[in-house]
């Protein structure tokens, strides 16, 4: 990570990005051997999954490449602790990053894709692995910033479950296929970090081509109802039916 450090003016004309235009760019965010480092680690992950879609949830699954060292960076958590607190005057307690190696393509990246939600997590940052070059190429589409923070968990829940239905996401594929232009639509460079506000943001992946392959490492940061007891009860009832709350476990972008 060529950014080690960030002045406060810098952290808050990110912060000023991100509110006016749905999202800010950190160019060059990995090295060039990082991101190879990271393409040979994606190319290992999707042929043992039989080249389908595939995600790897955690530290874990990623020892021993850069995505394991970023997700434990205190440079990078720090960088997004001072993000947060900018935006929502709040110190986050959250000492960690909840982080995705995602790879779309095959028959389950199409699956995955289009699919509008809100994150839990006040800041989502992406970083492209491997991007299609033509056709297409699994754009994230958004419509930034929609809802504020809610107060409550059953508040979040509420406009997760009016998002998560067929109607609305009908009505959502309709506008993207419009190329409505309130939808502000991104298209990822590899090695780039995009950040936006996850959780009020409406957001997702386009497509990709069944023959292509669109790979992202994703790290949120602070669960802004991480604490709430409903939504550990829920976590509980729920188990592994695919609630609305539970579908950040496996970011949809
Ligand atoms: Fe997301």
């Amino acid at each position: 990570m060529p950014y080690s450090s960030f002045s406060d003016a810098q952290v808050n004309s990110l912060i000023k990005a991100i509110d006016s235009d749905g999202y800010a760019v950190l160019p060059d965010w990995a090295s060039p051997t990082q991101l190879n480092e990271m393409q040979a680690l994606v190319t290992r992950t999707v042929a043992a999954a039989g080249n389908d879609y595939v995600a790897l949830a955690g530290r874990q699954a990623v020892t021993g490449t850069p995505m394991y060292d970023w997700g434990n960076s205190r440079d990078f958590i720090d960088l997004c602790r001072r993000i947060v607190a900018g935006a929502t005057g709040e110190r986050s307690s959250d000492t960690t990053l909840t982080q995705t190696l995602r790879c779309l393509t095959g028959n389950g990246g199409r699956r995955e894709s289009l699919i509008f939600h809100y994150d839990s997590f006040v800041l989502t940052t992406i970083m492209p692995v491997c991007m299609p070059e033509s056709g297409e190429r699994g754009d994230l589409v958004m419509l930034p910033n929609r809802r504020p923070i809610r107060r409550t968990y059953l508040r979040n829940l509420i406009d997760k479950v009016l998002v998560d239905n067929r109607w609305v996401q009908r009505y959502m594929k309709n506008r993207v296929t419009r190329n409505d232009q309130a939808l502000t639509r991104i298209v990822m460079q590899p090695g780039h970090l995009y950040l936006f506000w996850g959780y009020r943001s409406l957001h997702t992946n386009l497509p990709v081509a069944e023959d292509a392959l669109r790979a992202t490492a994703v790290f949120h940061y602070h669960n802004v109802h991480g604490s709430s007891s409903l939504a550990s009860r829920l976590r509980k009832s729920l188990g592994t039916l695919n609630g609305p709350d539970i579908q950040d476990d496996v970011p949809q972008t």
